[in-house]
């Protein structure tokens, strides 16, 4: 059997019709899961880093075509020195190890945030993976560094007024889908499910706009505790969800 019928075949009592197009992840709990282990927080976001990895693998595999990972927030540079330059170096080492299979496997990955403060080198291989992969036509990959959501709205609102000022957008063509349009998000649709892991009921500043109607689901797995089989049990909640977008059904 090959690699991707096996894959597939691990899509078990999923309805493969109804399937997310779109998943977002807030991977919390690295430095939990490395306390419990009695390591240092690295390690956590070393082991969460290749668990990101399998279930992108399995996004692509099972034909869901958009995965958003929250990996560095714009509250995170409020970390000690050492866990954040660990982290920048980790984003750089991963990019250049993982590429090239990557785009072996068809994955279009981009970048969401506000990437000017980040490290020169880590810029460079940020674009380097973003044009290597832009015509690929696997999983869109996003991935959100430097990511606030208050942030985007706010640049969002920045672009939107310039426009008006010049005269290049009028002040009443302004509706929803122009917001959508000026967030780092508009090449996608919104997500359909937000995983959480480690329990924390709340949204960190991740996606405020394009999480007004996705399914939320949150399980106390720990990141790098997190795998497939808990992917596919997010997955079936997911498909038992009735999704009402504020409407009533006539017939049952
Ligand atoms: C998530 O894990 C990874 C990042 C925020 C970069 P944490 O590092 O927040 O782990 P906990 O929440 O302290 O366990
Ligand atoms: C959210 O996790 C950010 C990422 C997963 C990158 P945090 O650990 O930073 O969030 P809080 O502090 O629990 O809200
Ligand atoms: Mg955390």
């Amino acid at each position: 059997m090959t690699a991707q019928l096996l894959s597939t075949s691990k899509l078990l009592n999923l309805d493969s019709q109804k399937l997310p197009q779109h998943v977002a992840v807030i991977m919390d709990g690295n430095g939990r899961w490395a306390k419990q282990q009695g390591l240092p927080r690295i390690e956590g976001h070393r082991r969460g880093a290749s668990i990101l990895k399998e279930i992108l693998r399995a996004c692509n595999d099972w034909g869901i075509k958009t995965l958003t990972a929250y990996a560095f927030s714009t509250e995170n540079w409020g970390r000690p020195l050492t866990e954040v330059n660990f982290l920048m170096a980790l984003f750089e080492k991963l990019l250049r190890k993982e590429l090239q299979e990557m785009n072996e496997e068809g994955v279009r990955i981009r970048f969401i945030g506000d990437l000017s403060p980040l490290p020169e080198s880590l810029k460079q291989e940020i674009a380097h993976s973003m044009t290597t992969t832009q015509n690929n036509t696997g999983v869109n990959f996003n991935v959100a560094i430097n990511y606030g959501s208050r942030l985007e709205i706010v640049k969002a609102c920045q672009a939107i007024a310039q426009k008006v000022s010049s005269g290049e957008l009028s002040l009443d063509t302004i509706d929803e889908n122009t917001i959508s349009q000026y967030l780092y998000t508009a090449a996608s649709p919104d997500p359909d499910l937000l995983i959480r892991t480690s329990g924390e009921m709340r949204l960190s500043n991740f996606l405020l706009w394009q999480l007004a109607y996705t399914e939320i689901y949150i399980t106390d797995t720990l990141w790098p505790d997190f795998n497939c089989s808990e992917f596919r049990s997010a997955l079936a909640h997911y498909q038992k969800r009735d999704r009402r977008f504020g409407k009533v059904k006539l017939k049952e």
